[in-house]
């Protein structure tokens, strides 16, 4: 089942089950977010987790805070919305 992911100031995007990962769904909507190894280890992507919740592809070896998100390494597990730094 899709879930919802909305950026602040944006039409909510669908994200579906062949969706990659959070960065992949972002991207493919034109929103630009900072990255660099995209496999959890630099911690670029960080974003800020407003509400709902993500789960974690494998678990990311870079720090990250109650609140953050790393989007890389992520997909929604419900509707969420996101902050881009
Ligand atoms: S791009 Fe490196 S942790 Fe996401």
């Amino acid at each position: 089942m899709s879930k919802q992911l909305k950026v602040h100031g944006q039409d909510p995007i669908d994200i579906d089950d062949s969706c990659p990962n959070l960065l992949t769904a972002l991207e493919h909507h034109g929103l630009h977010v900072q990255y660099h190894c995209r496999e959890g280890f630099c911690g670029a992507c960080r974003c800020k987790l407003i509400s709902g919740e993500v789960t974690y592809i494998n678990e990311p070896l870079a720090f990250v805070r109650e609140g953050e998100v790393l989007v890389c390494c992520s997909l929604p597990q419900t509707d969420i919305e996101l902050e881009i730094p």
